[in-house]
């Protein structure tokens, strides 16, 4: 597959939405498995705008970047980093999907060493990430964060 991993403009951004509210379903759907609808409408209202307002803050806000795959000049997946101003040698990789039809191809790794490049040409010494979803996870240490540090959140209706 002919993949682009190129950094986006403001003109990227409604596919970028499109795409993060689709992959995320999944997410979504695991949270409400194993919460039950209940607590998931608690603590997840309407997250589909809250992932819209997200990637609205990753275009628009200076200390952010957001990469984007293309194949055959079609978005298909995106990634994004932060900048940390009182730590300039650190970034955070933030918010990043594959479309789902395109997952499994390789894409998220190609994504995360373009952002992995970029941070290195900026001379960042550190980065980090953090993310529930086991793709992501093998991915991350396909391309190098071998070091972890594991949390869980627990629930409970009183
Ligand atoms: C996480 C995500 C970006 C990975 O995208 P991707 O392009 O499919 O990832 P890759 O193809 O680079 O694969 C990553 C690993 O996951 C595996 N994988 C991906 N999709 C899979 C599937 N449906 N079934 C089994 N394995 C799968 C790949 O085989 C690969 O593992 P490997 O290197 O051992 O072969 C994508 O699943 C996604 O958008 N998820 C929802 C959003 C999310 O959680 N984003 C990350 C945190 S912010």
């Amino acid at each position: 597959m002919d993949i682009r991993i190129r950094k986006s403009n403001k003109r990227d951004i409604e596919s970028v939405k499109k795409i993060a509210v689709k992959a995320f379903q999944f997410n979504s759907d695991l949270r409400k498995k194993i919460l039950g609808k209940e607590m998931f409408k608690i603590f997840y209202p309407d997250w589909q705008n809250k992932k819209r307002r997200t990637i609205e803050y990753l275009f628009n806000s200076e200390d952010c970047k957001v990469f984007v795959a293309e194949s055959k000049g079609k978005i298909v997946g995106f990634a994004s980093f932060k900048l940390d101003k009182a730590k300039p040698f650190v970034s955070e990789i933030l918010t990043n999907a594959v479309s789902p039809r395109y997952q499994g191809q390789g894409i998220a790794k190609m994504l995360y060493k373009k952002l992995l490049d970029e941070l290195k040409s900026m001379r960042i010494k550190y980065v980090y990430v953090g993310t529930n979803n086991d793709f992501a996870k093998k991915a991350y240490e396909k391309v190098g964060f071998v070091k972890k540090l594991e949390s869980t959140q627990y629930f409970m209706k009183l």
